[in-house]
């Protein structure tokens, strides 16, 4: 039986959810990763220092491993302003502002509708050398889906990139050829996070011989070859600028599937092990740990982490679902077999 025995995993975006859901989303993520980068699309959204620290507090109350530690991002809304990025600075927990585009995605109604005008936070947020984490998707309706990220980039990130040379920037969830080309032609402090899913599947596992809902997310699963553009860059030599995200986004059952059901892939859980399947089957293995568990510290100037993650080449069946007293959330590839499978926890404390 194959091992493989890594540095343990960073997930650099990642939907903690709050309230009820942190019992369930919390402890999973532990399981896999000794930090993560909580995103603040919360209702209302995390846009204070009171709020990120109130969060804190509701995350280590249901974590189970001391050591596990949960980062975040202020939501860059309207009303930021010059104080709160400067105390965000000297935040030790926070490690970047995330811009949504205002309609781009889930709980991005308090996002961003013209950045033109934040101009003056941006230029103070280049100072502070605070990174801009992004959504890079632009969200005019005429624009077909599958193309909105490429748009971004050419009409929003390119010229905004231009205005702030020295803006450490992190395209999220990247999805497409183009995004892979511009970070690759971009300096060290422009970077991307990948997930689990868009190396993994295509806008076929979504559409072709029935619609799945588990497989819909923002930015959209797209065609066979950016996909492929997307593995390239993880499993070469030169992968730096690109480090895990997993965007685990759970939502529960009856908003997920339903007439109009809401986007995001619920994947930490089953991240590791598809990744080590994914690696796998292109003899790429070795390279694996610097895209979960190093790049991604390095960007954001944090220590490699100490403890390590075992994973055996051995069939798990991923849960029907995960479910608390109150709620249930049912994860991407349900019920089907990977070939790898983490160590629990309890056995991996003396790796
Ligand atoms: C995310 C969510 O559900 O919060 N959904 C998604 O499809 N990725 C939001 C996001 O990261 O776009
Ligand atoms: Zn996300």
């Amino acid at each position: 039986m194959q091992t493989l025995n890594i540095i343990r995993p960073d997930d650099w975006h990642i939907h903690l959810r709050d309230n009820a859901s942190l019992q369930l989303t919390v402890p999973l993520a532990e399981r896999t990763f000794a930090r993560v980068l909580a995103m603040p699309n919360l209702t209302p959204p995390l846009t204070t220092m009171h709020g990120v620290l109130d969060y804190r507090e509701r995350i280590l109350a249901v974590a189970i491993n001391q050591r596990f530690t949960p980062y975040f991002a202020l939501y860059f809304t309207n009303d930021l302003n010059a104080s709160t990025l400067r105390e965000a600075k000297l935040c030790p927990w926070i490690l970047g502002v995330k811009l949504y585009p205002q309609g781009a995605t889930t709980h991005s109604d308090w996002g961003i509708n013209d950045i033109n005008k934040q101009f003056e936070n941006l230029s103070i947020m280049e100072e502070l050398e605070l990174p801009l984490l992004v959504h890079g998707e632009v969200t005019d309706n005429t624009i077909d889906i599958f193309d909105r990220e490429a748009r971004f980039i050419d009409t929003v990130l390119e010229p905004l990139q231009q205005r702030f040379p020295k803006l450490p920037i992190v395209l999220e969830h990247i999805s497409t050829t183009e995004a892979v080309d511009w970070v690759q032609s971009m300096p060290a402090h422009i970077a991307a996070t990948i997930t689990v899913h868009h190396l993994a599947f295509n806008r076929n596992h979504l559409l072709a011989g029935g619609l799945r809902p588990d497989y819909y997310c923002l930015p959209i699963l797209k065609q066979h070859q950016h996909q492929q553009k997307l593995q390239q860059a993880v499993m070469s030599k030169n992968q730096s600028k690109f480090f895990l995200g997993t965007d685990s986004a759970p939502h529960v059952q009856d908003r997920k599937y339903s007439a109009c059901g809401c986007a995001g892939c619920f994947t930490s859980s089953i991240a590791l092990p598809l990744l080590a399947e994914l690696f796998s089957a292109h003899e790429a293995l070795p390279l694996l740990e610097s895209f979960t568990s190093i790049n991604g510290a390095l960007f954001y100037q944090l220590p490699i982490n100490t403890e390590r993650l075992r994973l055996i080449q051995s069939p798990w069946v991923v849960p029907q679902q995960y479910t608390t007293d109150d709620l249930s959330f049912i994860p991407l590839l349900a019920g089907k077999t990977l070939s790898w499978q983490c160590q629990p926890i309890e056995d991996q404390s003396n790796e």
